[in-house]
């Protein structure tokens, strides 16, 4: 019940209030300062989970979970992979396919829809870029556990890590219940998700990768390997 309650509302709020908001960010297009930092940190996010899978991704089948406006997508392909791009908001995937270069179009499909459903098929490797941020550690182990399933190879994805400042905004954010319904990140702790994705049944070892800060962008990579 909670993945789905707020499934429903990363839905609402990437789909309609915030699509502008991240067509922009994800663009060359000038943002704000505080912006900026934003898309500097998520730029090498992007790099840092791209550097652990394969150089050369030909032959393989990749997810990308959550590809929102398909900036990961568009790099995976370029490496060759045959990708599949979910993402829960529609007009999110009709921006990224209108951004995959004509060249790579054979190569991916795209999926309005949940990024965990099993009609997708089995993978070589996942990436899911800030997209488990909003789950709780019970949900996301439940969707490591799903994942692992189908995925052979490398599961890669990011979580909001417990550093003081984010603990401050969530906690500000728990005080004050917002109207827009906007998805507050929950911030997770690498042994208490460790334990989460072990009782959900996820065999492989879950290990923390690194830790991206700028500005206001702070996340940390984490991964599954067999
Ligand atoms: C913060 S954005 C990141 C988008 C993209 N990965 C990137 O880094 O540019 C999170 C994305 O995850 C998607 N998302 C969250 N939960 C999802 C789910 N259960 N199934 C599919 N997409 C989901 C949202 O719609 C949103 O586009």
């Amino acid at each position: 019940m909670s993945y789905s309650a707020t499934r429903a509302r990363v839905e609402d709020y990437f789909d309609r209030t915030a699509t502008k908001t991240w067509e922009r960010l994800t663009s060359d297009a000038p943002v704000s300062r505080v912006r900026e930092t934003v898309r500097a940190g998520r730029d090498r996010m992007r790099e840092l989970i791209l550097s652990r899978l394969p150089a050369d991704l030909t032959g393989m089948r990749v997810l990308d979970a959550g590809c929102g406006p398909g900036m990961a997508t568009i790099e995976l392909a370029k490496r060759g992979a045959t990708v599949v791009a979910a993402d829960i908001s529609p007009q999110l995937i009709d921006i990224a396919e209108l951004r995959l270069p004509h060249r790579y179009r054979d190569q991916v499909t795209f999926h309005a829809g949940d990024m965990l459903d099993p009609g997708l098929g089995r993978f070589d490797a996942m990436i899911g870029m800030d997209s488990l941020i909003y789950y709780t550690a019970d949900d996301i182990g439940s969707a490591l556990s799903e994942l692992e399933k189908r995925v052979a190879g490398p599961i890669v994805f990011t979580v909001a890590p417990r550093t003081p400042a984010l603990m401050l905004m969530w906690y500000a954010g728990k005080a004050f219940p917002r109207s827009d319904r906007s998805p507050v990140m929950i911030p997770h702790a690498h042994p208490k998700l460790a334990r989460a994705a072990k009782a959900s049944g996820v065999r492989r070892m879950l290990r923390p990768v690194d830790r991206v800060t700028s500005g206001f962008y702070i996340s940390e990579a984490m991964e599954l390997r067999p």
